[in-house]
């Protein structure tokens, strides 16, 4: 796919079916966020956890529901069967890392629109992850480390229609 369309392609995907990534997908995917830029080039003090174990998955997955006012359960996950978990240790006073997660999972979405996968930045239901101390040890993170951003794709419910650029985001050329 030509890099254009696969920006075009890239968007929130909130509604995943059960069938699963290919190994060699997600190690596209994971080839991809190696390729990210990090502040001063430090990847010494990342880290990514690929879940693709569904039972693992189905921990995390509750671990992170959320309750609607009206007592109905929220997947934020979206149904999405593979996850992708940036973590990182010596979080610094002006918080550059959690860049650092952004410009990988950028990545990430962007490989995913590449491959004809649907895929969705993870961050709000992160806090309720990050205080299940249980689910939080299953990942096995190395000591130290905290959960910052996270990733999850999959092949979308919906069909993914390719968007044109826009004003989104109100842009000043001086
Ligand atoms: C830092 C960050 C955190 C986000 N967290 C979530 C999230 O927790 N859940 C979610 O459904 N979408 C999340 N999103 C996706 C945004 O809501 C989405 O990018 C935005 O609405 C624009 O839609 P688009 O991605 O389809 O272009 C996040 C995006 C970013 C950049």
């Amino acid at each position: 796919m030509e890099f254009k369309q696969a920006l075009r392609r890239r968007c929130s995907t909130r509604g995943f079916t059960s069938e699963r990534v290919s190994d060699e997908d997600v190690k596209t995917i994971v080839d991809a966020a190696q390729l990210a830029p990090l502040a001063l080039g430090d990847n010494k003090t990342s880290h990514l956890t690929v879940i693709r174990d569904p039972e693992l998955m189905e921990v995390i997955r509750n671990a992170c529901m959320l309750k609607r006012k009206d007592g109905t359960f929220l997947d934020p996950l979206f149904g999405a069967t593979t996850m992708i978990i940036f973590s990182a240790t010596d979080v610094s006073d002006d918080h550059i890392e959690y860049c650092n997660a952004g410009c990988v999972i950028e990545n990430m979405c962007l490989t995913a629109a590449d491959l004809g996968l649907g895929s969705c930045y993870i961050w709000g239901c992160l806090k309720k992850l990050r205080k299940n101390e249980e689910a939080v040890s299953k990942l096995n993170l190395p000591e130290g480390y905290e959960i910052l951003s996270a990733f999850v794709c999959g092949y979308p419910k919906e069909e993914i229609v390719e968007r044109t650029p826009g004003e989104n985001i109100a842009t000043d050329i001086l």
